[in-house]
């Protein structure tokens, strides 16, 4: 059997599916990744942007990523793999997404059942109260009523993975009978571990796959959206 046939066959018997998705996802959409030779960190380093002591001793440089990658975001849109993994989780086919994305595109291409294991770069709060604030106030560069400037609410390197939604994750991966992961360089802990925790198949969907050949069930080396389409054809036949 091909790799899309056993991905397939993997689906349709699976009483639960998670589908662990990282920058690689998006790209198809307009936006870098993070370690591809047109990712952001080939060009910035992530030290200097994306870290507590970033955003404390630099804020104007943190501030200006942020917004670039804010600006970015607002002339793309997910692709036709996003809304397959929207319809899959209509369907039933999916239980849920994990994600390290904080682009909100499998939101908003429809899937209800999303854990944003990195956050949210749509909302925003005070870097020393919490107090939430608008997009506007952060781009226009505004302080908080306590004079704290404002952030996404991202998570940073150094910075917790918000409780509750770790936790389900993990319980939902550990019981999941399939995990597809899917545009990740599976670099950043702890992230990295989940597609450890399950009992279940694994399969890794990826442009570059040299890495994590080991570890998975079934890898299948190939752009996301191109993948889906090509696992959603077969499925829907
Ligand atoms: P990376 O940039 O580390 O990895 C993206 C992976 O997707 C790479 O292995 C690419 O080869 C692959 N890829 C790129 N385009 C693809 C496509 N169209 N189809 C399939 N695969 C593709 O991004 P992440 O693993 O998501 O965290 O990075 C994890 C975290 O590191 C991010 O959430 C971010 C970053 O630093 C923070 O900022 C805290």
């Amino acid at each position: 059997m091909n790799k899309i046939a056993t991905v397939v066959e993997w689906l349709r018997t699976s009483k639960k599916t998670i589908v662990l998705t990282g920058a690689g996802m998006s790209t198809e959409s307009g936006v870098p990744d993070f370690r591809s030779a047109s990712g952001w960190w080939t060009k910035t380093d992530p030290q200097q942007v994306a870290t507590v002591d970033a955003m404390n001793s630099n804020y104007p440089l943190f501030h200006e990523f942020y917004s670039m990658r804010i600006n970015l975001l607002e002339k793309c849109s997910p692709h036709e793999g996003h809304i397959i993994l929207a319809q899959w989780e209509k369907k039933g086919i999916i239980h849920r997404i994990a994600t390290q994305n904080v682009d909100g595109f499998h939101l908003q291409a429809g899937n209800k059942k999303v854990d944003e294991l990195h956050g949210s770069i749509y909302t925003f709060r005070c870097k020393n109260c919490g107090k939430s604030a608008t997009k506007e106030a952060f781009l226009n560069r505004e302080v908080c009523v306590c004079g704290g400037k404002l952030r996404p609410n991202v998570v940073l390197f150094g910075e917790s993975l918000p409780e509750e939604t770790w936790m389900r994750a993990i319980a939902n991966i550990k019981s999941a009978e399939l995990v597809i992961v899917i545009g990740t360089s599976l670099e950043v802990y702890p992230v990295n571990q989940l597609p450890m925790m399950t009992n279940g198949k694994t399969v890794y969907i990826n442009k570059d796959i040299a890495q994590h050949s080991s570890y998975f069930d079934c890898i299948v080396q190939g752009k996301a959206k191109e993948t889906l389409i090509e696992i959603n054809n077969l499925l829907t036949k």
